[in-house]
């Protein structure tokens, strides 16, 4: 268990958790993105979070895989990769946020923002220089955020999923150095 704050604790992603977890996206996925898709995100939500791809998901050796917790329950998740370099992007030591999805009834109490700062804590104390993702730009919300934290556009790519409705289809690549 890492302590972030008083009333925020990250926890590793066991592979006892996968079917918890999926329920957890499950719930979380479709209130920010299911306008996104014309399944309302079934197929990507189903894909992603199946077990299979969680267990895949956490036996790769780079990646670090945590449920988050607020007062002790558990509202999140958050998944990181270490050494996923940005194309594009010249500095050695690059680290990929590969997601954070909070529960709506957490969102805008500054959780995201304290799980952010302990990551580029962590990255930096690692002798890391950069933490970059991917963001959607049609879900203002997220996009927003990281750009509020300090993060810079770098590149984007437009999504190829059949599913997914044509006007929301790109997603950019951001970073900070640290
Ligand atoms: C995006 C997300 C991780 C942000 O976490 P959060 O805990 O809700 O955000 P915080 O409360 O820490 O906000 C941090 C800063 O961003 C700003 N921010 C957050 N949402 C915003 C919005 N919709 N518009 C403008 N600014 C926003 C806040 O005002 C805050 O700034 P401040 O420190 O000056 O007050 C969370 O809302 C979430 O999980 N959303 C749904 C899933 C998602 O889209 N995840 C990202 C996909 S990888």
């Amino acid at each position: 268990m890492i302590t972030i704050s008083e009333n925020i604790q990250l926890t590793p992603v066991l592979s006892t958790d996968a079917k918890f977890l999926f329920k957890l996206m499950k719930e979380i996925y479709p209130v920010a993105y299911s306008h996104f898709w014309t399944d309302k995100g079934d197929w990507y939500v189903n894909t992603q979070y199946s077990e299979e791809n969680i267990l895949k998901e956490i036996s790769e050796e780079n990646s670090d895989n945590y449920l988050v917790l607020f007062k002790d329950e558990i509202i999140g998740n958050f998944r990181i990769i270490w050494d996923e370099k940005l194309k594009g992007l010249t500095q050695e030591k690059q680290v990929k946020l590969h997601r954070i999805y909070l529960q709506q009834k957490t969102q805008g109490n500054g959780i995201g923002k304290k799980v952010l700062s302990w990551l580029e804590d962590k990255a930096k104390q690692k002798g890391y220089e950069v933490v970059w993702l991917d963001a959607m730009n049609e879900q203002p919300q997220a996009f927003q955020f990281y750009k509020k934290l300090g993060y810079k556009y770098h590149s984007h790519i437009i999504l190829p999923f059949d599913l997914l409705y044509d006007a929301v289809r790109k997603m950019s690549q951001v970073y900070k150095e640290i």
